[in-house]
């Protein structure tokens, strides 16, 4: 006879909490991994877990009508003949065409230049709308080639060497055949309709003194004129910052664990890479040690969101920042405006994830032209002009309260961390005490 606990609600666990049944039970019907966009779904340690003291007795604010706060940026100041001038630290981050569409590009290059930034290319290579609507563009030179040609290097603004992504550092670029359309397929020299796997390291490189000779055969072609940056995926950013710098990097890019992707598997995404919190202190410590602290940039990416979140990064010792996610929502991407499809697709608004598919009803992240035709890349481009502009006014009005006139003066001391997490990988105190983690304090 089965007996029956009239007291206690059935339990579920923790650990085989619904989520991870049905994942089970997916991959046993289907014998496939799962394949998504977008960067960590999970809680990790994050920007949202430090706050700003601001001024009182012992600190004197700025006031907001009268007095300045500047917020712009030199990027590429080491080498590069023509280094990068950005009226805001708020960059654009590379994303594909070919994961986005034409118009979506376009509207990134429209926006960013509005708002006094830079936008960058991606895997796939540069096109025309981008390249004509973009006052200021980075060129990616990635592991894969694709739509690499001499001529862009050279029309672009600033190079970035992309080692890895936050969302997958070790690992290789993905792009499913359906969004592999005429255009794009001409432009990576592959064949259309065939699921494309990009390289996870540069074909012609073993370490970094490979890295070394990349960066001087670059400089050379374009004549010392472009700054050259090299991105990395957050792993071991004191290491990785450091071997750039030596190699002869004028900007390093920081990518966290929360970064966006493309296409790249939920396994990778949520178990391999370091919270971008966690990767700022290392790699700024690395600057630091080698006497190249402002003088080599830093930029960090990975779940900005807020003018608070650009600050936060900043008085962690950030030159500047990119997005690359939120630059999509402020486009237009993930709209609930489109719930009605997006249910259509199994999902919801917030939830969309299949960026992968090419089925985006918002007509961002799809080489379908009838879907792409609903972005209006004039009106997507004010979007995130505007969005840019909040996000500065917001990292603006958080420094003068701390008292800093430049975004740039922001520094640990201004920040505490919610969370002993936090508080280690920030290397800033516990709210209330003046103790890290690991280093003392009361
Ligand atoms: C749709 C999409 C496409 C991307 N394509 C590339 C790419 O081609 N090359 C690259 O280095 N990173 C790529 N990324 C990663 C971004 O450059 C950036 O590192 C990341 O999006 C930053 O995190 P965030 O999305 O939380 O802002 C892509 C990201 C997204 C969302």
């Amino acid at each position: 006879m089965s007996y029956h606990n009239p007291y206690t609600p059935p339990r579920k666990s923790a650990t085989f909490d619904d989520y991870t049944l049905a994942e089970i039970r997916r991959a046993a019907a289907t014998g496939i991994y799962d394949i998504r966009g977008a960067g960590t779904k999970r809680k990790v340690p994050h920007f949202d877990d430090l706050l700003f003291l601001g001024a009182s007795i012992s600190r004197y604010p700025l006031e907001g009508y009268r007095e300045k706060c500047d917020t712009s940026v030199v990027l590429g100041s080491r080498y590069a003949k023509k280094p990068i001038v950005l009226k805001t630290p708020i960059t654009i981050a590379g994303m594909s065409f070919g994961a986005l569409s034409g118009n979506a590009k376009e509207a990134l290059g429209r926006g960013a230049t509005i708002a006094g930034t830079s936008t960058t290319t991606g895997d796939g290579g540069m096109t025309d709308e981008e390249r004509g609507h973009s006052q200021t563009l980075v060129y990616q030179y990635l592991p894969s080639r694709y739509g690499m040609n001499p001529k862009d290097l050279r029309r672009a603004d600033a190079i970035e060497i992309v080692v890895g992504q936050g969302a997958k550092p070790g690992g290789g670029g993905m792009l499913l055949g359906q969004k592999i359309s005429d255009r794009v397929a001409n432009m990576r020299n592959l064949p259309k309709g065939i699921d494309q796997r990009s390289a996870c390291r540069h074909p012609d490189w073993t370490g970094p003194d490979d890295l070394e000779i990349k960066i001087m055969e670059l400089r050379e072609i374009t004549d010392w004129e472009k700054p050259i940056y090299v991105k990395v995926g957050g792993a071991r950013p004191y290491y990785d910052t450091a071997l750039a710098v030596k190699a002869g990097a004028d900007v390093v890019v920081l990518d966290g664990m929360q970064g966006g992707t493309a296409a790249t598997q939920d396994v990778f995404i949520e178990n391999v890479g370091m919270p971008t919190l966690a990767c700022i202190r290392p790699a700024v410590q690395a600057l630091q040690d080698l006497g190249m602290h402002r003088k080599v940039q830093l930029i960090i990416s990975g779940g900005i969101r807020s003018g608070a979140d650009v600050a936060k990064a900043l008085a962690l010792g950030a030159d500047a920042v990119a997005i690359g996610t939120a630059a999509l929502v402020a486009i237009g991407d993930n709209d609930p405006h489109w719930e009605e499809e997006y249910q259509k697709l199994g999902t919801t608004a917030g939830a969309y994830d299949d960026w992968h598919e090419g089925k985006d009803p918002a007509g961002i992240t799809t080489q379908d032209p009838e879907l792409s035709k609903r972005l209006d890349p004039v009106a997507a481009g004010r979007r995130l002009a505007n969005y840019l502009k909040v996000m500065t006014l917001e990292a603006q009005t958080i420094a003068r309260a701390c008292g800093k006139n430049h975004l740039h003066n922001l520094e640990p001391e201004d920040l505490v961390a919610l969370t002993i997490e936090a508080s280690a990988m920030a290397q800033v105190p516990l709210a209330g005490t003046s103790w890290i983690p690991g280093k003392g304090g009361f």
